[in-house]
């Protein structure tokens, strides 16, 4: 499963890069609001780091506005994903991008009907939003399931990327049922390492290596 880091935290993006982490960026405006950057200075910024995908949304709604947007977005970098919402416009805006060659993500999903649409219109990624579902006690990782079995049924190329992620076991329950990406926090990510009986264990290693003054270096 590939990850991707939803963020446009430069410093925890170079982190998670580095140690091999990370396939991909996606932002959204809330994310680029947090980072109070220039849309398209810390997009370029964030290209210049990673080799994969890196998802920037569109801000118009109409198809028109939605494809001369993606159009100046996908010249930033050639491993731009221009991210369009799940409407009818964002579907006419995906097709005409990705007709041009242009990666598309289409974003905001949160029904198995609309990742078949966004599939028919030729997506290259799928983001069904789980933790946003789970807020209103709907079942997130039920959804992932469900496409997963569709695009499988009909060889739909359209790879889903497990979005809205709040916790380690999120992580784990994408995996298990096949997404094949999941754009999780940093902090997210980074946690997937901790284990309380990793630190019990280091612990007593520690204390021991301090009593026998064992030493490498
Ligand atoms: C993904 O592309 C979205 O930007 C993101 O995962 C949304 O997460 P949220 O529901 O925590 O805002």
């Amino acid at each position: 499963m590939k990850f991707f880091a939803d963020s446009a935290d430069i410093d925890a993006i170079k982190e998670l890069n580095d140690v091999g982490m990370i396939d991909g960026v996606t932002t959204n405006p809330s994310i680029i609001k947090k980072s109070g950057r220039d849309i398209l200075e810390v997009t370029k910024e964030i290209c210049d780091i990673v080799d994969g995908p890196v998802s920037a949304e569109v801000t118009a709604i109409d198809a028109d506005t939605m494809i001369a947007e993606g159009r100046k977005l996908a010249k930033i970098a050639d491993n731009i994903a221009v991210k369009v919402p799940l409407t009818w416009d964002g579907l006419k805006a995906c097709k005409t991008l990705t007709d041009e060659g242009t990666m598309v993500n289409v974003t905001l999903c949160f029904s198995a009907n609309q990742a078949l649409l966004a599939a028919k219109a030729g997506a290259t990624f799928i983001s069904p939003f789980i933790g946003r579902l789970d807020d209103i006690n709907l079942d997130g990782l039920e959804l992932i399931e469900d496409i997963r079995t569709i695009y499988d049924n009909y060889g739909f190329e359209t790879q889903i990327l497990a979005a809205s992620i709040r916790s380690v076991n999120h992580m784990k329950d994408c995996a298990l049922v096949g997404a094949d990406v999941a754009t999780a926090p940093t902090s997210v990510i980074q946690a997937m390492a901790k284990h309380v009986l990793t630190d019990k264990g280091l612990d007593a290693f520690l204390a021991d290596i301090k009593a026998a003054g064992i030493k490498i270096l």
